[in-house]
This record gives C-alpha cells, sequence and structure tokens, in this order.
C-alpha cells in the first residue's frame, strides 16, 4: 500500500489529496456535493484516468444520497442530469462516462424494481467502493502481468504520471515500474517532465521517491537524445482512451515519444485496465480531445511568460496511432 492515497471515503465523505500542491504541501480536501467533485476532477485536484473513474462513481453516489429525498419518479432524471455534469468535467478519459454508465444501469435497475431512492443511493455507494477495491487490484495483476516484458536490469522512459495518485493504488505505467522494483529488478526510470502541467516532475518524481525507485527527470524534448545517447529498454505510458483499432489517447507528447521510440526501435508499451478500452470509436480521430486554459501554457506558477495576448493552443491529450505501439498491457 501507498504511503498516501489519492482518494478515500472517510467519514462518510470522500477524500482526495489535492495533487496540485504536491510536492510542496500534502492537502487533504473533503466533499459532500457532487457538483464539488465534478470541480475538483475539472481543475484536477484529482487526475488520472482511474483516480478519476473512481472518483466519479463517489460523485454520484454522492448526487444519489444528495436527492434521496426525492421522489421515485424524479430521482433517476435527477440522478442522469448528476451523472452528464460528472461526465463533463473532463472528456477524454472513458473511464469517467463508463464508471458513470456503469453506475447509472444499477440505479435504473433498482428504479424499475421499485426499490426506494435511499436503498438506491446505498446501493451505488457500495458499488462505487467495489470500483476503488478493484481498480487497486487491476493495477496489482497489470502490474505483475507486464513483467514478462520487463528485462532485468531495465531502463524505461515514462511520460505524465501514471502511478499510485492516478488510480487508487499502483497505478498502470507507473505500476509496471512500481512491481518491477518490488520483484528487486535493477529498473531506473527517466520521467518526462510533461509540460504544461509538469505531472512528470512533480507526481512522478513523488512517487519514485516514496518508493525509493532509481529516476531521473529530463525535459519533454529529451528523449530523443536520451534514446540516441543511452540503451533504453522500453518507453511505458498510460491512456486515457483506447479506440477499437488501437489507437490511443494520453497525455500530450506521447505521440511525439512514441514517434522517437519507432526511429530508434524502443518497444512503446501502454498500459490500462479494461474501463479505458472504448470499443465504441473505431479510431482514435473520433476521440475528444480536451483543451484547457492558456494559462496553463502562459504562466508558470502564476508568472507569465510569454507576452500579453500570445495565442496559445493547448491540447491536454494526443492521439498515438495503434502501429507505433509495440504492445497494450
Ligand atoms: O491530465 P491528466 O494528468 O489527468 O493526464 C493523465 C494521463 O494522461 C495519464 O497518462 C493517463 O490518465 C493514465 S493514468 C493511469
Amino acid at each position: 500500500m501507498s504511503p498516501f492515497r489519492s482518494i478515500e471515503w472517510k467519514n462518510g465523505r470522500l477524500r482526495l489529496l489535492d495533487q496540485r500542491q504536491l510536492p510542496a504541501q500534502t492537502v487533504y480536501q473533503d466533499y459532500s456535493d457532487y457538483k464539488s467533485v465534478a470541480e475538483a476532477i475539472q481543475t484536477m485536484v484529482v487526475r488520472g484516468a482511474p483516480a478519476i473513474g473512481v472518483t466519479a462513481a463517489f460523485g454520484l453516489a454522492i448526487a444519489a444520497k444528495q436527492f434521496q429525498s426525492h421522489p421515485p419518479k424524479t430521482f433517476l432524471a435527477d440522478l442522469h442530469a448528476a451523472g452528464e455534469y460528472l461526465v463533463q468535467a473532463r472528456p477524454t478519459a472513458v473511464n469517467l462516462s463508463w464508471a458513470i454508465n456503469h453506475l447509472l444501469a444499477i440505479a435504473t435497475d433498482l428504479a424499475e424494481k421499485t426499490t426506494p431512492p435511499t436503498e438506491i443511493a446505498a446501493a451505488l455507494l457500495s458499488e462505487a467502493q467495489t470500483l476503488y477495491q478493484a481498480d487497486i487490484e487491476a493495477c496489482k495483476q497489470l502490474g505483475t502481468y507486464a513483467q514478462a516484458l520487463i528485462p532485468n536490469p531495465a531502463t524505461v522512459i515514462h511520460h505524465c504520471n501514471t502511478g499510485a495518485l492516478a488510480a487508487v493504488d499502483y497505478g498502470t505505467a507507473i505500476g509496471v515500474i512500481r512491481v518491477a522494483h518490488e520483484q528487486g529488478k535493477q529498473i531506473h526510470v527517466f520521467l518526462d517532465e510533461t509540460r504544461p502541467r509538469l505531472q512528470g516532475a512533480s507526481l512522478s518524481a513523488y512517487e519514485m521517491k516514496a518508493f525509493s525507485i532509481p529516476h531521473t527527470v529530463i525535459v519533454d524534448g529529451a528523449s530523443g537524445y536520451v534514446m540516441s545517447t543511452q540503451k533504453i529498454d522500453a518507453c511505458i505510458v498510460g491512456c486515457d482512451r483506447v479506440a477499437a483499432n488501437g489507437d490511443v489517447a494520453n497525455k500530450i507528447g506521447t505521440y511525439n515519444l512514441a514517434l522517437v521510440a519507432h526511429a530508434h526501435s524502443v518497444p512503446f508499451y501502454v498500459a490500462c485496465p479494461t474501463s479505458t478500452l472504448d470499443m465504441n470509436l473505431a479510431s482514435g480521430t473520433e476521440i475528444n480531445i480536451e483543451e484547457r486554459t492558456p494559462a496553463e501554457i502562459t504562466h508558470i506558477k502564476g508568472q507569465q511568460i510569454t507576452p500579453d495576448d500570445t495565442p496559445v493552443f493547448n491540447p491536454a491529450f494526443d492521439i498515438t496511432p495503434a502501429k507505433y505501439i509495440t504492445a497494450l498491457i
């Protein structure tokens, strides 16, 4: 178990570790209103595809509790509207809508059996807790299963943050790295800093330090130089959505990393739980890519770094075509 928890259900409230303040400060925020949960997802108090899926599930369970005194006729409609509100918070990671649809299907089924709203609210909370545990298990299994691909010793490049902070525990790509380390493999990780929000430099380096995993932070543009001058065994990344043809949406810069890996014949692995698969979309071109505020690029820690009114394009994710992915784990 990690020495920190990204998400916890505590004293009847949702508790989130505010990842915007890491590594400088460890601050937890409590939530008992579904709109505030949606805001926490949108403003990236919590982030990472599996983590926002589980958080949204708790968000919907909170909404059900908020609505449980509504008449049964409006309860379900109100719950669907709350689900839509939560889904809008961040559009790219399919884990979010997957979790909401999963809980709404349970609520609808119970409502059809004339189950009272109080019991439906209790069932949704219980299901959110089940998803919470299932995420830990899935990530652990993923990390163990992937070991056949990780040599010993191994030097890998990782992008963004995909660890215990991006899930309930372990995480996906960092879960693979963590299990390798736990199994005694000599693994060294180059962490892309991951502009503009620096999840690699702040969050992944925080996790590597917490688990004593040897690591080195590099700027995103350094991966080509690193691959051309050092023996890199693999690139390992997570993802936010996989289309039916195997194209992958992940943090902006993933596609560049995949191209460099391809040019250097370095295996490029993408790790994710099944809740990240979206068989409804034929290819990556159909994935909705979130665009975030220009301020993430024009400012660093509140300090403006571009001239006034500089035009900015800030897609939070990109699409890596399946042909550049060696394996989906
Ligand atoms: O914008 P973020 O920080 O939520 O982006 C996170 C990523 O892109 C991760 O690589 C992805 O969600 C997989 S996390 C296990």
